[in-house]
């Protein structure tokens, strides 16, 4: 079929659909949805069989769905309508919820469900959390069980398969855009599930209006404290702020306490033309100054489980065969040059510990996105600072973190990848000898799109050991994402190994279990270290490292301000003004032989 996806942008779901579609055999393009006109001039391009919408924000015009199947993925069980579906479904605790594909009409939601599929809410998960796993692998089922039921050249479906269908002759009940005083916390009354639970209704977009110190803010990214912290604040007030932890803040509840990781300022002018007042960063950055002041209760990397930080590590199996596993939970897979720092001095003592394999393990949701867009934009504020400046330190700080990965020649090293990683986040999972991930992930191995980035990573060093130039090139050029299947049968990733993220770790952990305890590992490590060997004679890479440092350097101090142009533009979530041409296959140029000639 030729499937055209038309979306508000080009976002983790369209993403999985694009790369689930092309691997059945679909002709798929994307138009991004800016404007009726342009939406119409897309479908006479393409002639699609059939439009696919799998985030809108407005209404397809008529002049395309009359005449077309569109195909809308509402993240919603049959019946639910609205543009806070998550939201409200999370401030509800609902305990079941599904995603429903119905027909494009006039009315928002309202059209024939051509199919649905229901999932389990994962308590305690955010809201993006829930949409980039359930969300996406129910869309995935109903997507596939719709277009089981399209008929060529007919606007209405073939009847359903049993079970396939929700109620389509209800016309559903309509929940509005959800407002801040739906989720506003009151701290003297909420606990901690409570403020939890509203938080996390409202992560990645809105946040949760709230104020600190005295100046008024969202909330993003909050945890629950540990009973150790609560006892040791238990005299404090609710609403007090009391501690400070990495990116976060501690803020009292009703009956405990919990920590806020990242906000945006909000002084009601979210409009201004910089656009400076809406970055989201993390709590301990924009309010520096008042946190300062606030005891730090660092955490050390093998803990209780209900501790929270962003690092954490453990380890598994007896000795002479056990297994190290470090989690780096950074909010949205951004690496700042703090993070990348920790994470650097977390492996260097790593390194100190009797495991025979490392599991780098990444966040559940992102395993990682390399440096951080958001921190470096806000550097250009700092005087004395400048997001040059600061891209500059952030990429030696993940090249710093790499080079520990790439070095660390006495274990086995796996990166297992429990959620989508994309640019420099990439190349760092590509530093461990084996790659794996699960079905559901998706990487954009690639850093072009961030205005021409040349990457930096020691990709040049890991990306050919794995796929050879040629191949490597090609991949960097073409700047499409790529399922975990797909990675695997281009040589990027070794393995997938389970349909999901939960089923993942439990595989990851059995066979690393497995390979600490065989009886070839001296012999296995013996033939890593001489590779490691080969390769630095060969060329050393302290050099790989220099010439992509020299094409970074261009990027981030040259005349060509492409980068710092994109930087802004998706850090602020500017709109698309068009559809990049390597996603809207449809607007190719013809070769000339096959244009027609001018009367
Ligand atoms: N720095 C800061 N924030 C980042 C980030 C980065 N490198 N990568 C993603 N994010 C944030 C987004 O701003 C967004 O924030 P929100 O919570 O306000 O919504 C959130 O992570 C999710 O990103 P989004 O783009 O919505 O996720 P996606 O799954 O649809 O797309 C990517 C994933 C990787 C394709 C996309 O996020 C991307 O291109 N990131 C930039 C990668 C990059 O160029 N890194 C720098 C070079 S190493």
């Amino acid at each position: 079929m030729r499937i055209l996806l038309l979306t508000h942008s080009f976002n983790s779901l369209t993403q999985r659909l694009f790369g689930l579609l092309r691997q059945q055999g679909h002709q798929v393009s994307v138009e991004l949805d800016i404007a009726d006109v342009v939406t119409e001039e897309a479908v006479a391009m393409f002639k699609p069989d059939l439009v696919l919408a799998p985030f809108l924000k407005r209404r397809i015009p008529e002049s395309v769905w009359a005449r077309t199947v569109c195909l809308v993925v509402h993240p919603g069980v049959p019946g639910d309508r609205g543009p806070s579906a998550l939201d409200w479904m999370m401030i509800r605790d609902e305990a079941q919820w599904g995603v429903t594909v119905l027909q494009a009409v006039a009315d928002f939601d309202a059209g024939e469900v051509w199919a649905w599929a229901p999932f389990d809410v994962r308590p305690q998960a955010t809201k993006s959390s829930i949409y980039r796993r359930e969300v996406t692998q129910a869309a995935v089922v109903a997507v596939l069980r719709a277009l089981a039921r399209f008929v060529p050249g007919q606007l209405a479906p073939a009847a359903a398969a049993s079970g396939t269908r929700g109620d389509s002759s209800s016309p559903g009940q309509w929940h509005a855009l959800m407002s801040q005083d739906a989720r506003r916390i009151d701290w003297a009354r909420d606990t901690t599930h409570t403020v939890l639970r509203k938080i996390a209704a409202a992560d990645g977009f809105p946040g949760v209006l709230d104020v600190l110190w005295g100046q008024p803010c969202r909330l993003f990214d909050a945890h629950p404290a540990s009973s150790a912290v609560r006892n040791q604040f238990a005299a404090s007030l609710p609403g007090e702020l009391l501690a400070r932890r990495g990116p976060a803040v501690l803020k009292r509840t009703a009956d405990g306490a919990v920590w806020i990781g990242h906000v945006r300022p909000d002084d009601g002018t979210a409009a201004r033309a910089d656009g400076s007042s809406v970055l989201k960063l993390a709590a301990t950055r924009v309010f520096a100054t008042q946190a300062a002041s606030l005891p730090e209760l660092a955490a050390p990397l093998m803990r209780n489980d209900d501790e929270w930080d962003e690092l954490r590590y453990r380890e598994f199996g007896p000795e002479g065969a056990r297994v190290g596993w470090l989690d780096f939970e950074f909010h949205n897979g951004a690496m700042s040059e703090r993070q990348c720092l920790r994470l650097r001095d977390a492996l260097r003592w790593v390194r100190t510990r009797p495991t025979q394999v490392l599991v780098l393990a990444g966040g559940q949701d992102f395993f990682s996105n390399g440096i951080h867009l958001h921190d470096i934009e806000a550097a250009q504020r700092v005087t004395g600072d400048s997001a040059a400046d600061a891209s500059w330190r952030n990429i030696n700080a993940m090249n710093d973190a790499t080079l520990e990965v790439l070095t660390l020649t006495d274990r086995i090293t796996v990166a297992a990848l429990h959620g989508n990683a994309g640019a420099g986040g990439c190349f760092l999972a590509l530093a461990a000898d084996l790659v794996w991930a699960h079905e559901g992930v998706v990487l954009n191995p690639h850093y072009k799109n961030m205005g021409n980035l040349y990457g930096s990573e020691y990709w040049t060093y890991s990306l050919p050991r794995r796929m050879g130039d040629a191949a490597s090139r090609a991949l960097m050029q073409e700047r499409l994402p790529l399922s975990a299947p797909e990675a695997v049968a281009i040589g990027l990733l070794d393995d997938c190994l389970a349909a999901d993220s939960a089923a993942f770790g439990h595989q990851v952990l059995a066979r690393c279990l497995t390979m600490a305890s065989a009886h070839d590992l001296a012999q296995r490590l013996k033939t890593k270290q001489a590779q490691r060997e080969r390769d630095e004679m060969h060329k050393p890479l302290a050099n790989y490292r220099e010439e992509e440092l020299t094409r970074m350097n261009r990027n981030f101090y040259g005349f060509d301000p492409s980068y710092h142009v994109a930087r802004h533009h998706f850090v602020f979530r500017k709109p698309h003004a068009w559809t990049p041409r390597h996603l809207a296959l449809h607007r190719e140029l013809k070769p000339a032989s096959t244009t027609p000639k001018p009367a």
